[in-house]
């Protein structure tokens, strides 16, 4: 098999492409023949060493695939053999073929290729646990999405506009234009206005609902600010803290140290009548029954044809650095794949 490492914490050059014997499936497992493989922006700030779950490197990232099932393991159902599947990976994800509980695995419906299966896992669980599961966003009320044209912020603004809701975004400029195609109904450059005032203007002084926050440092603070009486903050990422290709420790001193570390505590909650809570997919790895119910509606959804990842750059192993820059970089709009 072929495998991407991180060898070392470092720039995007980093990464290295290395081969391997093909690995059996383990009781319990099947074997998937990768055709494409999420990128995530925590596999970037696994690769410069700031993210606190990364294994020991060298390491293989990578949470999600799509592929064939070609092998099956002790216990496993045979049923599996030839299923064109999306599936999480608890880190490995970068290579063309991997071994995983079969619990973690799921059919791709039909007319989904493997580009949209791979891009659809992270994503979307991640928007369904922060809007549905734990935001509870009704119809009519307001949502506002940091880094709305990542993969997130699409999979958030697709299942918001199904549910009712109106979607406020911010994002550089230049995806904009294919933000509101998308259903956003204001976008807010980041860049050249603060959206603190910005979003009190866009609500008539009045705030919003909900927000969708994985910038972190100061915006987690100004998110709070920005919510209505009954509002909610999502917290799931900490993206400031990248200030550049390589690990600083000064840039996430700075994004830590300017986080609501004192507005969150039980009185301060009562009075402002806000909620602040969390979310991180990847500390669920024991809660699959409950992933499992939360894919199965979001794989109704898209069959129904209400939610479909938007696929940014796809690039082929050899290429893994360009992926990464490309999203540091700030290129993006929607969904980077590796392609074996
Ligand atoms: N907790 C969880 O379970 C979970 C799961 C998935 C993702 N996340 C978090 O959600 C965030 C978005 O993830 P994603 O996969 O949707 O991201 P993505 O598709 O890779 O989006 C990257 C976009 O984020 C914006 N951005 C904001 N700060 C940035 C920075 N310092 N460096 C580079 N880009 C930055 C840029 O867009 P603009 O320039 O347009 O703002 C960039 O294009 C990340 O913080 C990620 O760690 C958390």
């Amino acid at each position: 098999m072929r495998q991407i490492w991180i060898p070392r914490p470092g720039p995007p050059e980093v990464l290295e492409l290395r081969e391997a014997p093909d690995p059996a499936p383990a009781a319990g497992q099947v074997r998937i023949r990768v055709e494409a493989a999420g990128v995530n922006f925590a596999d970037v700030m696994g690769r410069m060493g700031m993210y606190p779950d990364l294994p020991p490197m060298p390491v293989v990232v990578g949470y999600e695939v799509a592929g064939r099932i070609d092998a099956v393991g002790a216990g496993a159902t045979e049923d599996w053999i030839g299923a064109d599947v999306l599936s999480l990976t608890r880190f490995g994800g970068y290579s063309d073929v991997i071994c995983v509980p079969e619990a973690q695995v799921f059919m791709r419906p039909t007319g989904m290729d493997a580009a949209q299966g791979a891009a659809f896992p992270v994503n979307y669980l991640t928007a369904w646990q922060l809007i549905r599961v734990m935001g509870s966003l009704a119809p009519g009320e307001t949502m506002l999405v940091h880094s709305a044209g990542g993969g997130v912020g699409i999979a958030a603004t697709q299942i918001a506009k199904k549910f009712g809701a109106k979607v406020i975004g911010t994002a550089s400029a230049g995806k904009h234009e294919q933000l509101r195609k998308l259903g956003v109904d204001h976008c807010i450059d980041y860049t050249r206005e603060d959206f603190e005032p910005r979003v009190r203007e866009l609500t008539q002084g009045r705030g919003v609902e909900l927000i969708l926050d994985a910038v972190g440092g100061e915006s987690f603070k100004k998110s709070w600010r920005a919510l209505a009486p009954t509002g909610r903050l999502g917290m799931f990422g900490l993206s400031a803290a990248a200030t550049g290709k390589q690990r600083s420790w000064l840039g996430f001193a700075r994004a830590a140290l300017s986080m609501p570390w004192l507005q969150f505590t039980p009185l301060a909650l009562m009075n402002v009548n806000k909620a602040a809570f969390g979310v991180n997919l990847g500390h669920l790895w024991g809660e699959m029954d409950r992933i499992t119910g939360w894919m199965e509606e979001l794989l109704r959804l898209y069959r129904e044809g209400t939610v479909a990842p938007v696929i940014s750059g796809r690039f082929s192993f050899a290429e893994a650095p360009k992926a990464h820059h490309f999203i540091q970089d700030r290129k993006n709009f929607g969904k980077v794949l590796l392609i074996p």
